[in-house]
């Protein structure tokens, strides 16, 4: 690697907020997150977005695609179907691979992935696979301190059934990863795009994996979302693009605010190493359960379109002109989560200050991934000139930003509720407006005033996102 991994003490870098109940507390509060089918109970490891953290998200998602294809004139979008041909995922590995050690209690019943085990979590996938390794470890339910059955392997893959006979022949995967899609489609897109290697596919969407012990609210979960790019590239170029791609995916979480302290990188060790995989290593964030992968930047050699050209018959070869030669490209993987990423800003975002004796707390987004861009505000609610005019700005400023109006409480908590929800200004209306035509912009950060005429509002707000997206 060219950016050595630093090696970094956890308990030394704090990390944005000490427990995650108040990031779980504050996302079902303001509407970012709820459990799924909750009035039912909820499902385990399902979680619905609410309406900030579907704009949240989606703006992660924008903000992803912007970096990875809209800059970039060597990489194209995909959006290929959850639902593949069965056979992708026999050639894939996954179906004789995709799998994580589990064991049982004999009294509890309850199930655990062997490496979440306490005093197991360093454990190699060999060594968590063990069969003697329960006996080795002394390892016990963590719940009643019971006995657990040696691992075993457990298929990581939801199935369904296809058509309207539910035999094995009916039998389909919800896909665990999106790469496949972006595999098998590899010379549709290489012709259809006339792309010349070193080139890149990308793809943002939903991927599902049985997790035997899913948890910390959205970090793992059972459905979630995948931002995935794959680069083509010559095999003798594969560890160069390889070391090209590390940096350039840790600055763009920094670039979104993600404070650089809490991003590491780690290298897996061999004995790791996904089944595809011939070097991989993690964008970690040191979330307030421990340092955790973020995504995976992971060079998978020829494995996927091999063993796709062997099980298909159809030639996935790539044609160099310059050099004259036909060779079978190697992949570069960026795999990101959307819903991992959302986590993290919103995490890192999290600030608790006092001001004026009061705490303020306060999501300090990115502009560009604030739900919200900008709140229309009225001083006085029962003028009904003051909020004929914060309606007509409003509808002006939705034209371009996501905006909102407010007009439940005083002044003060409203500024305290955009500041809860990240939204980075707040246009108030008072009684001068009427008179002077202006109105007062506040910053969420510095809290500072600007007094602007009205017809220039929305040029400023975009002015101020434009200079954030670039500055
Ligand atoms: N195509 C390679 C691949 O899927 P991965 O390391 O298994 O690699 C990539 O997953 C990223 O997908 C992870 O870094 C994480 O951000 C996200 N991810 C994986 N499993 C997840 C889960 N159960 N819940 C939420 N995000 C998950």
């Amino acid at each position: 690697m060219t950016d050595t991994p630093t090696i970094v003490d956890p308990d030394v870098v704090a990390p944005a907020v000490a427990g995650l109940d108040t990031i779980v507390s504050l996302a079902k509060r303001r509407g970012f997150v709820f459990p799924s089918s909750e009035i039912y109970g909820g499902i385990n490891a399902v979680w619905d977005y609410g309406p900030l953290g579907v704009e949240l998200k989606n703006n992660v998602k924008r903000a992803w695609w912007r970096a990875m294809v809209q800059e970039r004139d060597d990489i194209v979008g995909l959006d290929a179907g959850i639902l593949m041909h069965p056979q992708v995922w026999v050639t894939s590995g996954h179906v004789a691979e995709f799998s994580d050690p589990l064991v049982e209690c004999g009294t509890c019943k309850r199930r655990y992935r062997v490496d979440d085990l306490p005093g197991a979590e360093d454990l190699s996938p060999a060594e968590a696979s063990d069969p003697g390794v329960i006996e080795r470890l002394g390892l016990q339910c963590p719940n009643d301190g019971g006995p657990l059955t040696p691992p075993r392997r457990f298929n990581l893959m939801l199935k369904t059934f296809l058509g309207p006979v539910e035999d094995e022949a009916a039998v389909v995967y919800l896909r665990p990863e999106t790469a496949q899609g972006i595999y098998v489609n590899f010379r549709n897109v290489r012709e259809t795009s006339r792309k010349k290697i070193p080139f890149g596919i990308a793809q943002i969407g939903k991927a599902f994996r049985n997790e035997i012990s899913p948890g910390n609210f959205v970090f793992r979960m059972r459905e979630f979302e995948q931002m995935e790019m794959q680069f083509f590239v010559r095999p003798d170029n594969a560890t160069a693009q390889f070391e090209e791609w590390l940096p350039r995916r840790r600055a763009w979480y920094e670039r979104y605010g993600v404070s650089p302290e809490r991003l590491r990188f780690r290298e897996h060790r061999p004995d790791e190493l996904a089944h595809y995989a011939k070097k991989a290593v993690d964008v970690e964030y040191r979330f307030p359960f421990g340092w955790k992968e973020l995504e995976g930047i992971h060079n998978r050699g020829d494995w996927d379109l091999s063993r796709h050209q062997e099980a298909s018959g159809e030639n996935l070869e790539y044609f160099d002109p310059a050099t004259e030669e036909h060779f079978i490209p190697w992949i570069v993987e960026t795999s990101a989560g959307a819903d991992r990423a959302a986590f993290t800003f919103l995490i890192d975002a999290y600030r608790e200050e006092e001001v004026r004796g009061e705490t303020r707390v306060v999501l300090a987004f990115h502009p560009q991934l604030a739900p919200y861009k900008v709140a229309v505000l009225p001083l006085l609610k029962k003028r009904a000139e003051i909020v004929d005019l914060c309606h007509r700005i409003l509808a002006d400023l939705k034209r371009d930003v996501m905006a909102v109006y407010d007009d439940t409480a005083a002044i003060g908590k409203l500024y305290r509720r955009q500041d809860e929800i990240g939204t980075p200004w707040c246009v108030t209306v008072d009684v001068d407006s009427l008179e002077d035509g202006a109105v007062t912009v506040r910053d969420r950060d510095s809290m500072t005033q600007d007094r602007i005429p009205i017809e220039g509002i929305k040029r400023a707000i975009l002015d101020r996102l434009e200079a954030a997206r670039t500055g």
